[in-house]
């Protein structure tokens, strides 16, 4: 199946209380691993691109046509979208060039008026060409040279504000961080979900920073609105454990065990792994179906 908006998987989603997981990809064991996983569990699945990964793998180009290729030679049939994750104004028009099938424009550190201006003309743009698009609201915090920096709370009306642009899906901060939580980490703000959800309906809402939120804490977020899950660190710490274990235990030194198939093989299958029990935890198996 070729690529497709993410809009039509979320409202599912939104309507039948599951979320879809959106997993950032790295590089091919990372794609290959997370499109056979939602394949082997018939969930649809997103897949997320920061600039920073874009550039690693050699450009938006090439991320569109590899994941083109494996769509096609793996026979993937479930519904998947190639996302822009936090993207900037120039980066969204890149990757909406590049074929990408989604973007996120991440608008959050402008003033709420430039943060309108920008998604309004990039909303118009995804429109005409049957993309989706994600706006954010309210920053989400994380670790910034070695400091964590808790997430800010986004204010509901501006939520509405950005909602009412026509945007697909609304990352709105609910106090979550990217990467992994401080020991002191008050929990998300429910509270502020909720206002989010009563004024803005329908519209899909992201969580961003799924790594080691409990899984209370995402079903909770779900019966809220939440429908798309961003999950990235959680399968770069897996995949290091296993690429680690795999060379402390000389396995590289064994016969042929210094193929990097060989070397990057028990990493990409813990991402599988990883990938797979989200998808149990955000309710997406089967629903490809
Ligand atoms: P984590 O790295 O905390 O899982 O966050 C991922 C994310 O939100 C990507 O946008």
């Amino acid at each position: 199946m070729a690529l497709v908006s993410a809009k039509e998987m979320l409202q599912k989603a939104k309507a039948g209380h599951y979320a879809v997981g959106a997993f950032n990809i790295n590089n091919l064991e990372w794609t290959r691993a997370i499109l056979e996983t939602a394949q082997e569990c018939k969930s649809p699945v997103i897949l997320g691109v920061s600039e920073g990964a874009g550039k690693y793998m050699a450009g938006f180009k090439t991320v569109v046509g590899m994941v083109n290729g494996m769509l096609e030679e793996l026979n993937i049939t479930v519904p998947v979208a190639l996302h822009l994750d936090h993207g900037s104004y120039e980066g969204a028009k890149k990757c909406i060039e590049a074929g990408f099938s989604s973007i996120m424009f991440d608008g959050s550190h402008f003033s709420i008026e430039e943060n309108i201006e920008k998604t309004k003309e990039l909303v118009a743009i995804c429109n005409e060409k049957g993309m989706s698009i994600e706006a954010e609201v309210g920053s989400i915090g994380g670790e910034e040279d070695g400091v964590i920096g808790m997430g800010e709370c986004a204010d509901p009306k501006e939520c509405k504000a950005i909602a009412d642009l026509g945007v697909s899906m609304l990352a709105a901060g609910i106090g979550n961080i990217h990467g992994k939580y401080p020991e002191n980490w008050p929990g998300l703000r429910f509270d502020v979900l909720d206002d989010i959800q009563k004024l803005t309906g329908d519209m899909p809402l992201v969580l961003h920073g799924g790594t080691g939120i409990p899984e209370d804490m995402i079903k909770k977020a779900i019966s809220l609105g939440v429908s798309k899950i961003n999950v990235n660190t959680e399968c770069q710490l897996v995949f290091a454990a296993a690429t680690r274990k795999y060379i402390e235990e000389g396995k590289d030194l064994e016969g042929k065990g210094f193929d990097p198939r060989k070397i990057l093989a028990p990493g990409t299958a813990a991402i599988k792994d990883m990938v797979k029990q989200k998808m149990e935890i955000f309710g997406s198996i089967g629903k490809a179906e």
